[in-house]
């Protein structure tokens, strides 16, 4: 019932009611109540001092052993806040930690990578059974070479600044479960795990030209992060061909992470032509990362002219701090700004 009806109740009632002494009618009732209710729903609501982080964020503890907590997308926070760096500097004062230099003591052994490879060639893996037993025990056998993850030093490097670079797209776009995105250049998934992380199945595509960093992100990164559910379309190719990826696709974000300045400024303008029919008018961006050379060198009158033509525009520059370490990371940012 609405609130006219019960008014419109109220009148009407009130009307044919006997005109002796006070009558307090049942709709008089239910309205007085209502009142009630609502001034001290807003009273209670002003006394309450909440210290929220801004953006309305709800932190859920992730499944034991996955080490850390997860936001999700209750509001638009994505990146850590004040009270998330507070909390962990704490946890360090409570416990008394300093650094420690990496070298042997008891129960530690520090190795560098070429020795943990060594190590599982030695002892054939790490695996506990001998002989021809040894490969039956594992759903999905990783060689050595990727168990001991030296694609985290391999490019992009540190591999940290994924999450940084996560956290500077995902906010700037405002990033929801369902949006669609797709990376070129995905690599070894540094960034590209946090957005499959965040995602719905299938949201996330990459293009990628390189087989190494392919078959660390099916062999290694998307298992040990449990991240297969997520079944994210990654595709190998360097030739600019998004047809694996299918006609009907509308991409919320488009970004290229230290990418386009590896390529013949040709090439991208070629990505461009092929996606900006890709990427959803007016809200969707691409990002691309580093400089916008392919671009400066035709001259910037010319570039407009020919963002202009695919129907793109740029939209302007943005830097992002690192969490952990002493960088910032340059963006430039397009959209398309007609259907
Ligand atoms: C510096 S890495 C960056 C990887 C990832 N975006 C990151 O930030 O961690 C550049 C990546 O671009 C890929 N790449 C370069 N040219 C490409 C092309 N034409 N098509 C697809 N991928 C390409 C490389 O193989 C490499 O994985």
């Amino acid at each position: 019932m609405g609130i006219r009806e019960i008014i419109g109740m109220a009148i009407s009632s009130k009307a044919t009611s006997p005109a002796k002494g006070i009558v307090v009618t049942v709709p008089m009732l239910v309205l007085a109540a209502s009142g009630a209710a609502i001034f001290f729903f807003f009273l209670l609501s002003s006394l309450s001092t909440c210290s929220c982080p801004p953006g309305g964020v709800t932190r859920v503890s992730e499944p034991a052993g996955t080490g850390g907590s997860v936001a999700v997308s209750v509001g638009e926070r994505i990146s850590t806040s004040q009270d998330d760096v507070e909390w962990v500097r704490d946890q360090i004062r409570l416990n008394g930690l300093h650094m420690q230099d990496n070298v042997l003591r008891k129960g530690i052994n520090p190795r560098t990578r070429a020795q943990q490879l060594q190590d599982l060639i030695d002892f054939k893996g790490i695996s506990h059974y001998e002989g021809p037993n040894s490969d039956n025990h594992t759903a999905l056998p990783c060689p050595g070479e990727l168990l001991v993850e030296e694609h985290h030093s391999n490019y992009g490097e540190p591999w940290a600044g994924g999450r940084d670079v996560f956290e500077f797209l995902a906010e700037s776009v405002h990033l929801k479960p369902n949006s669609h995105v797709l990376e070129i250049g995905c690599g070894t998934l540094r960034v590209g795990l946090h957005f499959i992380r965040h995602l719905n199945p299938g949201h996330f595509h990459c293009l990628e030209r390189d087989e190494l960093s392919l078959m660390v992100a099916f062999r290694y990164e998307l298992p040990s992060q449990g991240l297969l559910h997520k079944r994210p379309l990654i595709v190998k190719g360097e030739d600019m061909d998004f047809t694996k990826f299918g006609s009907e696709v509308m991409y919320d974000l488009i970004y290229a992470s230290a990418v386009f300045l590896h390529m013949p400024d040709k090439l991208v303008w070629v990505g461009l032509e092929r996606l900006a029919s890709k990427l959803k008018p007016h809200d969707g961006r691409i990002f691309v990362s580093h400089n916008i050379k392919f671009c400066s060198r035709l001259g910037g009158e010319e570039c407009t002219k020919r963002l202009k033509n695919l129907g793109l525009e740029y939209l302007g520059k943005h830097t992002h701090d690192s969490l952990l370490f002493n960088h910032y990371e340059i963006w430039f940012e397009f959209r398309r700004f007609k259907a």
